[in-house]
């Protein structure tokens, strides 16, 4: 095979031979997007993860996205395209850690962002994404909240739910966090017809100038629907290349040329061919005690959510 058209062919071929769906982030690249069944932001992947009909599916993001697959769907077999991919504010937080500070706050319900381990989730009350955050912790009945990993999303979080008692502890994603107010400022000033549309995860100095914050899939459909012409994009870059793709007659700017997730671009078109294939990727696998216990944290986030 010799062009990007010819692979993609010989995915869709395999997929439909195979019964294969397979689930792309927004953050993956075009070349992927244009094979993938479903297209999403971490909480669209995790809904469909629990009705897809297939009987094998193929993530092409990063570990947690597949394992959360696994934790709906054991009867599935579940590949993470890339065995590497791995969000690094996952494991910014161990059990033990945890269980120290629910010691610490007793009584608090205890929030996961999505992006933890399964072992993480399996201690923790509920699990929120970005998209779901605002509203699971508002109908939460506790009033006391214990948030982790990301004190930015948590920041953000606990501005619009003013009535609950969020507490934070550490941590973040570091492509986002890595960009300040003041980049946010120069960006603004660069292009001041555009629109500033954010992700939660970057710091409260960025957020607070945004004309939008919301998850990947959000800012794709506010960019989209607006009547606006151009849009400066606080989140990772591929959002940039693929609303450009989209919307030709707008333009969109990048905030940083350093919000690049190297864990989300790990994974190549040819790695979802090999591992369709069985030659490479990796098969989630969890104890099903573990499955079980982190079920009942997204449960409880797909009922809230
Ligand atoms: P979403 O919730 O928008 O999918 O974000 C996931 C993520 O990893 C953002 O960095
Ligand atoms: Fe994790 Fe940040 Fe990459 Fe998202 S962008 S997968 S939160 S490191």
């Amino acid at each position: 095979m010799s062009t990007t058209r010819e692979l993609q062919d010989a995915i869709i071929k395999i997929k439909r031979e195979k019964d294969i769906c397979i689930l792309a982030h927004a953050y993956q690249s075009q070349d992927i997007l244009e094979v993938a069944d479903y297209v999403g932001d971490s909480f669209g992947l995790s809904q469909k993860a629990a009705k897809a009909p297939q009987q094998t599916v193929l993530m092409c993001g990063v570990r947690f996205m597949a394992e959360t697959v696994k934790v709906l769907a054991p009867e599935k077999k579940v590949l993470l395209s890339h065995p590497d991919a791995d969000c690094p504010m996952a494991r910014q937080f161990d059990v033990e850690e945890i269980k120290k500070l629910k010691e610490q706050y007793p009584g608090y319900g205890v929030v996961a962002y999505i992006n933890t381990t399964t072992d993480l989730k399996t201690i923790c009350d509920v699990c929120v994404t970005s998209a779901s955050a605002v509203k699971i912790v508002r109908d939460m009945e506790q009033k006391n909240i214990l948030f982790i990993p990301d004190c930015n999303l948590v920041a953000w979080v606990a501005k619009q739910v003013p009535e609950k008692n969020i507490q934070m502890i550490k941590g973040g994603c570091p492509v986002h966090a890595s960009i300040n107010g003041q980049e946010a400022k120069e960006a603004k000033e660069k292009h001041p017809g555009a629109q500033f549309l954010v992700h939660p995860e970057c710091v409260a100095d960025v957020t607070n100038q945004a004309d939008f914050v919301g998850s990947t899939t959000a800012i794709i459909d506010y960019a989209k629907k607006s009547d606006c012409k151009e849009f400066i994009i606080g989140t990772e870059n591929s959002i940039v290349q693929h609303l450009q793709f989209e919307c030709p007659d707008k333009k969109f700017y990048a905030l940083s040329k350093n919000l690049i997730c190297t864990d989300m671009k790990l994974t190549t078109l040819a790695d979802v061919y090999q591992c369709m294939l069985g030659n490479a990727g990796e098969e989630i696998m969890l104890t099903e005690e573990v499955r079980l216990a982190a079920k009942k944290s997204i449960d409880e986030m797909l009922r809230l959510g």
